[in-house]
């Protein structure tokens, strides 16, 4: 049987399930009628969320999940977060608790360019290109006045081009390097269309300029594309206290409280130092910011790229995370690239990233750029506090006993029984089956017996 097909994304939803089912499943009937279920009971809500892909089949689900107490300054903030790694959303919860009793979080926006680049190979020298440049940039600008009028308005539009040549590593090639500012908006699709105007007018400018020569005319444009890398979409979060107070958490680790601190700021340095340490450290930041990148309807793919390249930033990948113990203060801070948005495309049309951005109280992008930064800091707080006390897998595990637990089938009263008898053990797979085993519980036979797979 063969397993392509022509015309797929013709096909009805029920039809592509249906289809599915007949070539990939080995139960097409139980295939069929789970992926059915998977979707929204409002046909109206449903059709959105259809909308955002071709091929839509059925809704994957995550857990959206609440982490309150955010104290930013001075405003208190219940933070939605879209994650499924266990223990992620009760580290922040975690974190923002402890910050709230020791003068909560600060943040602050440094800028909020985006930007964008036309790729284009031109024949002519150099100096020809930055005599003939100024002419260019004015006739690109007002080949795009109908696409940045309303944009202006908001009090956004193109801020800069740049000229930027490339021939010493490959023949020919220059850049414009635009700069935007998109106000509360993510921008791509504004950004995108303006640079796709200007690429259009690139080549007029050559073709049909009076004062170039006929050798000069020559000019291909290669491709016009924001880029997500926007080191000047930077915002900054920060905690401090005293070194005083950790005294109570140091006590509990059996450690006094400038050790804690001291270690606490050498984990943050070993992130600088090793790329292998900075990528696990920066993953547990992103824990926190894609989980809020995701509930908001923003786009995580892009934030990640340009973070990761931000880290990069003079040649080694370093912590995106910074920490100080000096004069008996704790200072510490993430400073990171947030291209994000809080009005037009996802953000106005997925219910859930509508209701986010109600709990956050309808945040402009700043705000949400301070928010997002925040949570990021938070969980990298809460993940090198767990590393440099008790470890990862205490609080880890014990968030995973429910997955274990479920995909053990295991009945309400044995989960009951199983989540008291695990405050005082090590959770595992193989301990937690044998608790069960040992309360005589059959184990649900579709069970997979592979524990590497929870
Ligand atoms: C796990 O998702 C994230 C951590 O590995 C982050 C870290 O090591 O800093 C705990």
């Amino acid at each position: 049987m063969s397993k392509t097909i022509s015309g797929f994304s013709k096909l009805g939803k029920q039809e592509k399930i249906n289809w599915l089912a007949e070539h990939f499943s080995a139960a097409p009937q139980d295939f069929s009628r789970e992926l059915s279920a998977w979707q929204h009971p409002d046909a109206k809500v449903q059709g959105i969320v259809d909308g955002f892909t071709e091929n839509a089949i059925a809704n994957y689900v995550l857990p959206y999940s609440i982490a309150p107490n955010f104290v930013i300054n001075g405003k208190t903030y219940a933070v939605p977060m879209v994650i499924e790694e266990s223990s992620v959303v009760a580290a922040a919860s975690s974190a923002a608790k402890f910050w709230q009793e020791r003068g909560g979080f600060h943040a602050e926006v440094i800028g909020t360019v985006k930007l964008g680049q036309v790729h284009f190979r031109w024949f002519g020298g150099p100096e020809r290109l930055r005599e003939i440049f100024p002419k260019l940039q004015s006739r690109l600008l007002d080949s795009c006045a109908d696409l940045v009028a309303n944009m202006e308005k908001r009090g956004g539009g193109v801020r800069g081009i740049e000229l930027i040549d490339f021939r010493d590593v490959e023949p020919d090639y220059y850049q414009l390097r635009v700069a935007f500012e998109t106000c509360d908006s993510m921008g791509a699709n504004f950004v995108n269309s303006v640079l796709e105007r200007f690429a259009e007018t690139l080549e007029a400018f050559f073709t049909d300029s009076a004062e170039l020569a006929d050798t000069e005319r020559d000019v291909e444009v290669i491709m016009s594309i924001l880029s997500n890398y926007t080191p000047d979409c930077l915002v900054r979060a920060w905690v401090e206290c005293p070194i005083a107070a950790f005294a109570d958490l140091a006590r509990s680790q059996g450690m006094d409280a400038g050790t804690l601190a001291e270690r606490f700021a050498l984990a943050v340095r070993i992130a600088q130092i090793d790329p292998y340490r900075a990528t696990t450290h920066n993953k547990g930041i992103y824990n926190g910011i894609d989980a809020v990148v995701l509930a908001t309807g923003n786009d995580f793919r892009a934030i990640e790229a340009c973070g990761h390249t931000y880290a990069a930033r003079d040649g080694q990948y370093r912590s995106l995370s910074r920490c100080t113990v000096e004069n008996g203060l704790f200072h510490f801070e993430l400073e990171i690239p947030l291209a994000m948005g809080t009005v037009g495309g996802l953000t106005a049309l997925h219910p859930l990233a509508k209701r986010s951005l109600e709990i956050l109280g309808h945040p402009s992008a700043r705000e949400l750029m301070c928010i997002t930064a925040v949570v990021g800091l938070a969980q990298n707080f809460g993940a090198v506090r767990s590393l440099i006390t008790t470890g990862i897998q205490q609080g880890h595990m014990k968030m995973h006993l429910t997955n274990i637990l479920n995909h053990l089938g295991a009945s309400p009263e044995d989960a009951a029984a199983a989540q008291h008898y695990f405050q005082a053990q090590t959770v595992s797979f193989s301990s937690v089956r044998a608790f069960l085993e040992g309360r005589r519980v059959t184990p649900n036979p579709t069970v997979s017996p592979n524990p590497s797979s929870v």
